[in-house]
């Protein structure tokens, strides 16, 4: 099974690459412009960003945060922001955006989740994006969360649904894509349950396929998705955890 999935080696350099080959895939889904290019998906970020922070937290802990191109947003939403990456370009390229963008509360670095940079209880919030289901080792990642969480704090991570088919069939045909078959909405909360409280729910913020040609696609799906129990096939899912103190 191991040689299947990506380590942490593999995952470091597969987003290496896309940084340094700039595939179609950066431009769908890590343009540092994106969010200016594509107005649909910044509304519907900054719509999610809304929910999830009804109230502005302290200080926030975004692992995996990748070249953080959503900074502008999430930045909004917090006293001050440290973001961690295992992929060295990736932080390069946040670390340049940051600077460009002013956004001076807003701090990264290379580092791994497996290894957090960070004291016990020195976090209000962590936050991930598309991270967990790329992980190797979940559970070694949820006691680093819980150590630099304060009690009370929360844990939000927003993942792909494995049960939309769109979804599933995208995940299947890419091998970094692997283990979201074995790191989903089904095996994850399992393992936080023992020291936080969890809520799942679902939502339909995506980023790549978002266009003026796809939103009407979009928006049919997102209106089915809001009856009960066709909810289950929305695109994303989210972990709303709080730390029991
Ligand atoms: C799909 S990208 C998401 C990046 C960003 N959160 C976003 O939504 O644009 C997944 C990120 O997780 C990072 N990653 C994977 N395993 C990691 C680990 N153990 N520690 C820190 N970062 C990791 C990868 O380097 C990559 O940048």
């Amino acid at each position: 099974m191991a040689n299947l999935l990506h380590d942490l080696d593999e995952n470091r350099d597969h987003y290496s690459r896309v940084l340094e080959q700039k595939p179609s895939l950066y431009y769908e889904r890590f343009d540092q412009d994106l969010l200016e290019k594509q107005p649909l998906t910044k509304e519907l970020v900054d719509k999610a960003f809304e929910r999830l922070f009804p109230h502005k937290a302290g200080r926030l802990l975004d692992v995996g945060c990748g070249n953080a191109f959503y900074y502008p947003l999430l930045s909004r939403h917090a006293n001050e922001i440290q973001g961690i990456d295992v992929c060295g370009p990736m932080i390069d390229e946040a670390k340049e955006a940051i600077a460009e963008r002013g956004l001076n509360h807003c701090h990264v670095q290379e580092a791994s989740a497996l290894d957090l940079p960070f004291d016990d209880e020195s976090m209000d919030v962590v936050f991930s994006w598309d991270f967990l289901h790329h992980v190797p080792d979940v559970p070694k990642t949820i006691s680093e969360i819980t150590r630099v969480l304060r009690p009370g704090g929360r844990y939000i991570a927003l993942e792909p649904n494995i049960m939309n088919v769109s979804i599933a069939w995208y995940h299947f045909r890419r091998r970094s894509e692997w283990r979201l078959f074995l790191q989903n909405q089904f095996s994850i909360p399992r393992k936080l349950r023992n020291d936080f409280d969890v809520m799942v729910h679902y939502d339909n913020t995506i980023i790549s396929f978002l266009n003026d040609r796809t939103w009407y696609i979009w928006k049919a799906a997102d209106v089915l998705t809001s009856i009960p129990p066709f909810h289950f096939l929305s695109f994303r899912y989210f972990i709303d955890a709080v730390k029991r103190g």
